[in-house]
């Protein structure tokens, strides 16, 4: 079955096209392509990416951190330059979020841009990064500080592939999706956390749940692409998660610190009186059920509160939050940073160890 879903962006629309073939077209001739692909993903589908494999101009690059770095960016530039490519050549990655944002970065940069495609083989790259037009980029120790807007001219996109994904990558995915469907109100939320074991257990399912998300992601960056205004409530989970992430040297993983992210910012909601207890107890059994097995992770509260403090959506006196209103419906708040909070946030965190 194939499926599309259009985009519109500040560079024109884009497709992403849901093929049961998996990397369908990414080995196309004219005109000429330059890969770019996750190393573990050219170990497991080396006999579907045979062709991609055995062509000229082939990068395999492991998914980590330090490899989506401004410091690397200059052997990226070099190997290309050394295949000969040219503007009217084609970038394709292929792999998760790490190459996703290598990728993006190049072409937007490289001979002021070169057009580029996209294979996303993880759950979090299908159901959420993959539309958007970001890329961020690592500097040193700062995570995500360089970047452009710059989409894909396609998208590819076969769920097949998420049959190798490790169990905890498949539930990061799923934390963005819970994310945008709270985003989508109550009644997206409900429905999805009724589906959450049916979307483990069959593709079909899964499938259905990732062209929702993206639907949702659609109808905020379509109208925000340039996250100047309504795509902020798309950071709900995250200066929480972020926080968490960084206390625990990346021992979470990111959709997984999301969604405590977002359980976090529930309960911090209700001490604050903007929303009430029942919308926490609707949602929390499904959060943590999607961040089980990472509940009694130590979150130092030091190292947690200093990251937090630095988060770029905060203003000078104050933490710039997403936060539920009264009908569970996510904003953006400004929150002082105060003994209550830090108070509220240390209980959260004392609770879910405990209970
Ligand atoms: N540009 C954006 O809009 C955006 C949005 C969210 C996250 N990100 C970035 O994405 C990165 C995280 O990306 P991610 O969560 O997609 O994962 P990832 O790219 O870090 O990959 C996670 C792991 O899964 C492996 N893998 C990938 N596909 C696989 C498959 N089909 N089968 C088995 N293993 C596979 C990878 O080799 C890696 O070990 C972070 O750097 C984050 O900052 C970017
Ligand atoms: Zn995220």
């Amino acid at each position: 079955m194939s499926e599309r879903l259009v985009i519109q962006s500040h560079k024109g629309p884009y497709a992403i096209e849901f093929t049961d073939e998996i990397f369908a077209g990414a080995a196309a001739d004219e005109p000429q392509r330059h890969y770019i692909v996750d190393a573990r993903v050219a170990e497991l589908y080396r006999p579907q990416l045979a062709p991609v494999l055995a062509s000229k101009s082939v990068l395999i690059v492991e998914a980590k951190e330090a490899n989506k770095s401004l410091e690397r960016a200059p052997d990226y530039v070099a190997h290309l330059m050394g295949r000969g490519i040219k503007r009217g050549h084609v970038l394709v990655a292929i792999g998760g979020g790490i190459i996703q944002d290598i990728t993006c970065f190049l072409a937007a940069v490289l001979l002021r841009g070169v057009e580029w495609h996209f294979y996303p083989t993880t759950l979090l790259a299908q159901a959420d990064s993959c539309i958007g037009s970001k890329s961020s980029i690592n500097v040193g120790q700062y995570k995500n500080v360089v970047g452009t807007y710059t989409p894909p001219a396609r998208i590819g996109l076969s769920t097949a592939v998420l049959q190798t994904l490790p169990e905890a990558e498949i539930r990061s995915g799923i934390g963005e999706m819970l994310k945008v469907h709270m985003i989508a109100g109550p009644n997206e939320f409900d429905r999805i956390a009724a589906d959450y074991g049916a979307i483990l257990a069959d593709p079909a399912m899964m499938r259905t749940y990732i062209l929702r998300s993206l639907e949702i992601k659609k109808g905020i960056i379509e109208r925000d692409e340039f996250d100047r205004g309504i795509r902020n409530v798309m950071n709900l989970g995250h200066s929480f998660g972020h926080a968490i992430e960084s206390a625990t040297d990346f021992g979470v993983p990111h959709g997984i610190a999301v969604t405590i992210g977002i359980d976090m910012a529930n309960f911090t909601a209700v001490r604050l009186g903007r929303m009430a207890q029942r919308h926490f107890d609707r949602m929390h059994p499904t959060l943590r059920l999607n961040y089980r097995g990472f509940e009694r992770t130590e979150i130092p509260a030091g190292r947690f509160f200093a990251a937090i403090a630095k988060d770029k959506k905060n203003t000078d006196a104050k933490l710039g939050l997403i936060l539920p209103d009264a009908e569970a419906v996510p904003r953006r708040v400004e929150c002082a940073n105060d003994e209550k909070f830090q108070a509220d946030c240390c209980e959260y965190i004392a609770r879910i160890r405990t209970t």
